[in-house]
């Protein structure tokens, strides 16, 4: 009787694994995230840092620490791959993203949960399962890819200031079917036409890994901010990184 009671009262503040964390007030540098990805012009894939694209640890525009990603007009990607080749299938991976972006262009995506396995003509799986991007140069857009022959369709979509922090939530439940949820600044949101709670989504075609920071939107210089991201197996896990 005595374990049991222990056992429910230990229960509720249990964390899951905490697998990334980086807190740019902390002094965390970037790297933390993962596998950095500079890509100029389309497959001109860059591996050191450079004036015209770059992810630094900087300060942003009022002096706040922040992992700053910085491109010149022209080039595609300035991107952080977080988990590389760790993600599995029949798991639940909670992920919190605080960011802020100056300048909002169309197409510009700063968050993708990527597929690296299934996205071919045979698999038929998305290429993007999960994305965030800016639809225009104001709405920020969850977008779900069903699979390798379904567009991305908007499930939610915000206004969004420009040099104002958001902090991201984003609960995926990695299976075909799995399950996605969206909350931000610590409130759930609804996705889909049904605006649920919980959206049935095709999480993992094969094997798809989150990535950070702005790729597309090349038509502008485009810097985007990010001050703290957390990748774990719990909401407890993230509740800095997410607002929880
Ligand atoms: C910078 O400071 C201004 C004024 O306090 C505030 O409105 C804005 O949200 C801040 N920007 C960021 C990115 O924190």
């Amino acid at each position: 009787m005595k374990l049991f009671l222990q056992a429910l009262v230990i229960v509720p503040t249990a964390l899951g694994a905490l697998l990334v964390d980086f807190n740019a007030a902390r002094g965390d540098d970037p790297s933390v995230l993962g596998l950095r990805n500079l890509e100029a012009a389309r497959d001109d894939k860059r591996s050191d840092n450079a004036a015209d694209l770059y992810i630094k640890a900087e300060k942003d525009a009022n002096g706040t620490a922040a992992a700053h990603f910085h491109r010149d007009k022209g080039n595609i990607r300035a991107e952080y791959h977080a988990l590389n080749k760790k993600t599995q299938a029949d798991k639940t991976y909670w992920i919190g993203y605080d960011f802020a972006v100056p300048k909002i262009q169309k197409s510009l995506m700063i968050w993708q949960f990527k597929e690296f396995v299934a996205n071919n003509a045979n698999d038929n799986g998305a290429n993007i399962p999960l994305a965030l991007e800016f639809i225009d140069s104001k709405h920020l857009q969850f977008q779900y890819q069903a699979s390798g022959t379904d567009k991305r369709v908007g499930q939610w979509q915000k206004n969004i200031i420009p040099n104002r922090r958001y902090k991201i939530g984003i609960a995926i439940n990695t299976g075909a079917p799995g399950w996605v949820e969206l909350y931000v600044d610590g409130k759930q949101q609804g996705l889909g036409e049904g605006a649920v709670k919980r959206l049935t989504a095709n999480t993992f075609p094969g094997r798809a890994d989150p990535k950070f920071g702005a790729y597309r939107g090349e038509e502008i210089e485009m810097d985007t901010f990010v001050y703290d991201v957390q990748i774990g197996e719990s909401k407890a896990d993230v509740a800095r990184a997410a607002g929880f």
